[in-house]
């Protein structure tokens, strides 16, 4: 598994809840170059390894910006995060993966709802710097509660991009934005946020007419686990090509924790399905998708499959590992 050293050069409040980490190359100098909508996995301990969008310009090769709101009721990450993290921390992390790439496209609408404005920022920047056409609107709960709202206020996008405050009854749920009301082909929309958000935004959105591979989308925690059908194998046998060794899966264990157990190496960070950073080659066999970290036409091609939370729909899954 490749990773880099980084140090926690500064780190700013955000918003009430949530910290800026500016991460520096350990050894000084330049960091790899990353793309908008990339994300990083910083690694806090053996089994701690968390995704996190990076949200500063990918114009800037000396350091990565993520944006952490503590989530109470999350999984620790965002915890550990705010507890453990000071200046001067030296942390790993994977170099930079992208599963939310920008599209070619003339227009390109930015929905984001709270901390999902993260990669949405960088996405913003990259747009600024092109000079395309785009708008950003980030609906929060609160002023007090914007991630990142200051710099949205002083950026070189400032007047593309629209705040909306639920406290002060401007919602998603009051509609969508004006840009999604009616279909346009030469538009893109981009959606990242809470599952809530995310679903709403893609029910309106499919209902005023818009074609799925027009909305891209990154989600911060899985859809609902996809139900199991009739012809979802319960137990499947997952085999090695380069052992030749099959590994029975029982229907409450993941690929990856058989694979684990039996001291075979796979990379994993969010185990949710949602950042790809367990995408592995499949040689033979049909996956049953469960991730969100795949795009429909990637899930189609049933070329790799996320081992952290994906099965098979044939009694064998052959993988290049
Ligand atoms: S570890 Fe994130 S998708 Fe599998």
């Amino acid at each position: 598994m490749e990773t880099l050293d980084v140090i926690v050069h500064a780190i700013s409040l955000a918003s009430a809840t949530s910290h800026t980490y500016e991460l520096r190359a350990a050894t000084g100098g330049a960091l790899p170059s990353f793309e908008a909508g990339a994300h990083i996995d910083i690694h806090l301990g053996p089994s701690l390894i968390r995704p996190y969008s990076l949200c500063n310009s990918p114009q800037e090769t000396g350091r990565y910006l993520i944006c952490v709101r503590r989530d109470e009721a999350g999984r620790g990450g965002s915890r550990a995060l705010h507890r453990d993290l000071a200046v001067g921390r030296r942390l790993r992390i994977s170099p930079p993966r992208n599963h939310f790439p920008l599209v070619a496209a003339r227009r390109h609408v930015l929905v984001a709802g709270g901390i999902g404005i993260t990669p949405l920022l960088s996405m913003a920047e990259a747009l600024t710097a092109r000079g395309a056409a785009f708008v950003l609107h980030h609906y929060t709960s609160s002023a007090a509660d914007a991630p990142l709202l200051e710099r949205l206020g002083t950026s070189a996008f400032a007047e593309r991009a629209v705040v909306h405050h639920s406290d002060r009854g401007d919602n998603i749920r009051a509609g969508l934005p004006a840009e999604l009301l009616a279909p346009d082909p030469d538009t893109a929309v981009y959606v990242c946020g809470p599952d809530g958000f995310m679903t709403h935004v893609m029910a309106e959105t499919a209902a005023a007419g818009w074609q799925p591979g027009q909305i891209h989308t990154e989600r911060f925690a899985p859809a609902a686990p996809a139900p199991a059908g009739d012809e979802v194998a319960a137990e499947f046998t997952v085999r090695i090509a380069s052992t030749g060794i099959g590994y029975p899966v029982p229907a409450d264990r993941t690929i990856a924790d058989v694979l684990t157990a039996h001291g075979v190496e796979v990379e994993l960070s969010c185990e949710q399905g949602i950042c790809g950073a367990c995408l592995t080659p499949v040689l033979a066999g049909e996956p049953d998708h469960r991730d969100e970290a795949q795009t429909p036409d990637e899930r189609a091609a049933g070329d790799r499959i996320t081992i952290c939370c994906s099965r098979a729909r044939t009694p064998e899954l052959l993988l290049d590992l």
